[in-house]
């Protein structure tokens, strides 16, 4: 198990040759010379507190991802047109689609922002299209307002609710069934025009919602409401009822699927993600987006990611291993959880699970915050083995009442 496989930040600053790299690759024209700086200091990473709060990949980015930062700074005073060209072209290549089907955003949360506006709105909006000024790349763009519901499961990861909100749309939830699978056939009841949100594997829970049953309500879902699949976790699960919905879009022009290089590509910090839509759909979603929305940097990371075979397969490896490590432990503390498909797991502590995460706290440990539709469970995101076993200490401490 690769307890320091992530790179240290001396390894890091190794990697960059800290200041003269720098120096040395500014291009050799024109530019003011620049007067050294005192240093100010960034942020680190606080040392006491073992974060498991965020679904982070603890392992990190590919050590091809950060050469490929390292060899970009140089790059980083123009804009990103040439990385941003390479990565759509390789992400179509990846997911068997052309270079117009793919959106990339600044993380995939930028997506889940634009879906909601540019899908979601007051359904008695009357408002015209309206054109727009050309970007300086693709073809001009034209503005339909949003109209239309937004539908989602509950519990589920809530930032596209906001973004709702903000287009003024009426949200609805619509509890999980009893297995915690997203309830299809009430969500699709609810609709009318809008968005449908679909997350899955889940994010809080980290179940699956059975393939069957998202292809036929795919299948069946009037074309005049759009879906949006968040599969953010995809590359962690491993069910036989679990597949990627992206192969269905090419028939079905409502259909949006989501991905993310901040889990096991272990870029969250960098902000990449994109969404594979047709490229009728990409039109509509793109006028809501900033221009060059994805920097130099995380382009760079994100091509160096997808060059490297083994940065799924070791993190899905790792990720397994460990998971069924704490599982274990907790199961033989007592405790169940919902089946994890997913870099997180959902403990039922049989109790009010705020104070707990209040004691977990206290001993340094962070775990997700409560979720009021499961107000007796627990998220924990998979950390490392050693965190893993300084969270299961301090949880054995506060779960049998010594707290
Ligand atoms: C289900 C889900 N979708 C999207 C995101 C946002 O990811 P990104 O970092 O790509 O914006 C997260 C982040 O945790 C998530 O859990």
């Amino acid at each position: 198990m690769p307890e320091n496989y992530s790179i240290s930040r001396r390894r890091f600053a190794q990697l960059l040759g800290v200041g003269t790299a720098v120096v040395a690759a500014r291009p050799a024209f024109g530019l003011p010379t620049i007067v050294a700086q005192p240093a100010v200091a960034l942020p680190t990473a606080p040392t006491t507190i073992v974060r498991l709060s965020s679904n982070e990949n603890p392992y990190g980015p590919s050590p091809m991802a950060l050469k490929a930062m390292t060899d970009a700074f140089s790059l980083t005073w123009r804009y990103p047109d040439e990385h941003s060209e390479t990565l759509i072209d390789m992400l179509a290549k990846l997911n068997a689609v052309t270079s117009d089907q793919i959106l990339l955003g600044d993380g995939s949360g930028e997506i889940l922002k634009v879906a909601a506006s540019a899908f979601t709105g007051p359904l008695n909006s009357d408002a015209k299209p309206v054109e727009l000024a050309k970007p300086t790349r693709g073809p001009a763009l034209t503005f339909t307002p949003g109209r239309g519901k937004m539908v989602v499961a509950d519990p589920t990861f809530e930032a596209i609710l906001n973004h709702a909100r903000i287009s003024r749309a009426e949200v609805v939830k619509v509890p999980l069934t009893k297995t915690y699978a997203h309830d299809l056939a009430k969500m699709a009841a609810e609709a009318k025009e809008g968005l449908i949100y679909i997350c899955n594997p889940n994010n809080p829970t980290a179940s699956i919602t059975p393939k069957d049953e998202l292809r036929e309500f795919i299948i069946k879902t009037p074309k005049s409401t759009m879906i949006l699949v968040d599969e953010a976790y995809h590359h962690y699960a491993d069910s036989p009822d679990y597949e990627s919905v992206i192969p269905m879009f090419k028939d079905h022009s409502n259909l949006i699927v989501a991905r993310t290089f901040s889990k096991i590509y272990g870029m969250a910090g960098l902000r990449v993600g994109y969404c594979v839509a047709q490229a009728d759909t990409i039109r509509r979603m793109r006028p809501h987006q900033t221009w060059d929305s994805v920097n130099i940097m995380a382009l760079a990371a994100a091509i160096g990611s997808l060059n490297d075979p083994e940065q799924v397969p070791n993190g899905q490896r790792w990720n397994a291993q460990t998971k069924q490590f704490v599982l274990s432990e907790v199961g033989k503390l007592g405790y169940q959880h919902i089946p994890s498909q997913a870099n997180f797991v959902m403990i039922d502590v049989k109790r009010p699970v705020q104070p707990l995460i209040g004691a977990l706290r206290e001993r340094g440990v962070q775990v997700g915050r409560p979720f009021p539709a499961l107000p007796t469970h627990m998220r924990v995101t998979i950390g490392k083995q050693g965190e893993m076993e300084t969270f299961l200490n301090a949880f054995r401490d506060v779960a049998t009442g010594s707290a």
